[in-house]
């Protein structure tokens, strides 16, 4: 998940339980949304010359002392006074007075709509919520009424536009991306993709589409009168639905979502030939979004529990299990299983994971407020079931796509762990950034593990600016290198490994500032090279570099994604021999998510996440045994 704010920097007023708005339009503040994205400043293009000196600083823990040669000398040319690069940046600043964001449509594409890699597990992330407290279907069914009637409430927020504005050090922040999530749905293309967003269409949808054993069912969750549903009114529909699908024998449909995008683009055309299927599809396409009720998945023991949720909501455990229970294309899915298994999967093009765990946090609040309301038993209409017609063709293209993700399900390795022994609370009380000791405790973790540092992605927020999405933040620093070499040598002191330790976290807190604030390299350096593509002149050599490819090869693929609800959010590695990491630091705990692939021999998720444990214990000890007036 290469693209990936801020809830803890926002100050989440939304999240107060007088953020629960009633589902009418009394509270409506029109045209507010638009205000308010207008008032936000544009994303600057930062000085050529800093991004290319930054370069070079980045490069110095992973890149050996010959190629630096190499390619300060790259760098110098295209930095050099009336060169390549002063045109390409002077190319950028048009664009970026000409448009709202010079990189938000360039972002999409290449990040997402271009990338022609399965959106399972390698762009989806999903998200691990707790063990639900019943095993059967009633207790799933009760649930999934609950969290719809939830995300409804949700969605009058920002159906009103009174959805509360987040700031990040008392600055607003770009609301766009909420406004993204729902009612919304990828659409493969044979050479790139498209998202279509209903909410401003001239009938906006009112359904949410529901699967159950492979079969897809439209709920109109509104009455007429425009009021949702009662939790009651949704539990009778929910019934009906269960009811009318008990058998599994169904073809998984939506197991052809899970294809890598241009297969599926081949397929779809296919599948839509047929008006009824044209018909089924259009239907979850333009849904509020999607419920998937699960079916049971293999009992694990306790301890290997959170990590096969977190398998359940990527990918659904395989053709046998659950993934035909999806439709992978749906910004928004969520999964509750008959066992009380329970979570997200989001489709990622349209937003970053903090919205998503903010809507999840306000459901999870929601249901925990909800009163049930009796509601008079009005009969409503059956939910209507969405029918496919399955051509041998297909037949033939599901049968592929069950063997290729069977494949895939085969390859993930992820392992969840709750760290117990402090959380975020530790670092404050050593005046330090929670979010940077546990980027420095992985780069530790990676370091005792590879004897080397590696090309190291961590999210940062660009949502201070109108319609900003992410930048990287390079956890791999000259400082954080000094540090790791460092902690095992035993000729150096207590002293001398907590002052490396600390210059580490300030550097990685001022490089996270530098990214926030618009100022960081990745997609800057992005940015000159789809300018020269642009200008249709040849790729400048800095970009044709190994550095180059080194820095953009990330062994770890890193986010941090905070949430009031004990969940965690958790996403693919981006390159084979690497490991997806994301984690939520609570106050008293850190709940963590690490994946990487079977078939990768040198990577193993249970024994990062044992080192990265190691780590953390380790660099507090460091701390705790220095006399306090020594820190
Ligand atoms: N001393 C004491 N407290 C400190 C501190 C210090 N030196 N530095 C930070 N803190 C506090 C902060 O005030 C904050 O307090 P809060 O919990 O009361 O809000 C808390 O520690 C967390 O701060 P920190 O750990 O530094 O991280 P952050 O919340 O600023 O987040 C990023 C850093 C990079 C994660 C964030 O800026 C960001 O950009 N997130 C985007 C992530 C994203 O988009 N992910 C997408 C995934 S799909």
């Amino acid at each position: 998940m290469l693209a990936r704010v801020i809830r803890s920097m926002a100050k989440p007023a939304r999240m107060q339980s007088s953020s629960l708005v009633k589902p009418v339009s009394l509270t409506k503040i029109p045209g507010r949304y638009l205000a308010h994205q207008e008032g936000l400043p544009k994303l600057p293009v930062p000085p050529l010359q800093q991004t290319l000196d930054r370069y070079m600083a980045v490069l110095q823990p992973i890149i050996s002392q010959e190629e630096l040669e190499h390619t300060k000398h790259l760098l110098d040319e295209f930095g050099k006074p009336g060169g390549v690069g002063e045109r390409l940046q002077k190319g950028l600043e048009r664009r970026a007075r000409k448009t709202e964001n010079w990189l938000s449509d360039w972002w999409l594409q290449t990040a997402y709509l271009e990338y022609r890699m399965p959106v399972v597990i390698h762009s989806s992330p999903g998200v691990v919520l707790p063990k639900l407290e019943f095993h059967d279907r009633q207790g799933q069914i009760r649930y999934a009424a609950k969290l719809i009637a939830g995300v409804l409430d949700f969605k009058t927020m920002i159906d009103n536009e009174t959805l509360p504005v987040e700031y990040l050090g008392g600055k607003p922040l770009c609301m766009n991306q909420y406004y993204q999530i729902l009612s919304s749905c990828r659409i493969p293309g044979p050479k790139r993709d498209t998202v279509i967003n209903y909410t401003l269409s001239k009938s906006p949808p009112t359904h949410v589409t529901i699967v159950h054993n492979f079969q897809f069912f439209v709920l109109d969750v509104y009455n007429s009168d425009g009021s949702p549903l009662t939790v009651d009114q949704i539990c009778t529909q929910l019934e009906k639905i269960w009811n009318s699908s008990l058998q599994t024998n169904k073809e998984p449909i939506g197991i052809l979502t899970s294809q890598h995008r241009n297969t599926w683009g081949n397929a779809y055309n296919n599948l839509i030939k047929d008006k009824t299927n044209k018909e089924s599809v259009k239907a979850i396409q333009k849904s509020i979004f999607t419920v998937c009720l699960d079916a049971p998945m293999p009992r694990v023991s306790d301890e290997l529990y959170l990590s096969r949720v977190a398998t359940q909501m990527l990918h659904g455990g395989g053709s046998r299990w659950n993934s035909g229970n999806r439709w992978f294309d749906k910004t928004l899915q969520f999964i509750i299983g008959e066992d009380g298994s329970c979570g997200v999967i989001y489709e990622h093009a349209p937003a970053e994971g903090p919205p998503i765990v903010a809507l999840v946090d306000h459901v999870v609040e929601f249901m925990r407020s909800a009163e049930t309301v009796r509601s008079p038993m009005i009969p409503l209409p059956m939910p209507k079931k969405l029918r496919f017609n399955i051509t041998p063709e297909i037949k033939k293209d599901i049968e592929k796509a069950k063997q290729n993700l069977n494949i895939m399900v085969h390859d993930l390795d992820v392992k969840v762990t709750v760290f117990s022994h402090f959380g975020k609370n530790f670092p404050k009380s050593q005046r330090m950034s929670p979010d940077a000791f546990i980027q420095v405790a992985l780069q530790l973790a990676y370091y005792r593990n590879y004897n080397r540092c590696c090309s190291t992605y961590e999210s940062a927020s660009l949502r201070m600016y109108r319609l900003g999405r992410t930048d990287t933040i390079r956890s791999a620093s000259i400082d954080s290198q000094h540090f790791v070499q460092a902690m095992d040598d035993p000729s150096k002191s207590n002293q001398q490994k907590v002052d490396l330790l600390q210059k580490a976290i300030v550097a990685h807190r001022a490089y996270t500032n530098m990214a926030i604030n618009g100022q960081a390299i990745d997609r800057h350096l992005l940015g000159l090279k789809m300018q020269a593509i642009e200008d249709l002149t040849s790729i400048p050599e800095i970009f044709m570099d190994t550095s180059f490819a080194v820095a953009m090869h990330f062994n770890l693929s890193t986010s941090q994604v905070p949430a009031k609800t004990d969940c965690v959010m958790c996403f693919g590695p981006v390159v084979p021999d690497g490991y997806g990491v994301c984690y939520n630091p609570m106050d008293e705990h850190i709940n963590f998510a690490i994946s990487a692939f079977n078939s990768c021999a040198e990577t193993n998720a249970a024994h990062l996440s044992h080192l990265l444990e190691e780590a953390l214990l380790d660099m507090r000890d460091v701390i705790i045994q220095l006399p306090k007036s020594k820190l």
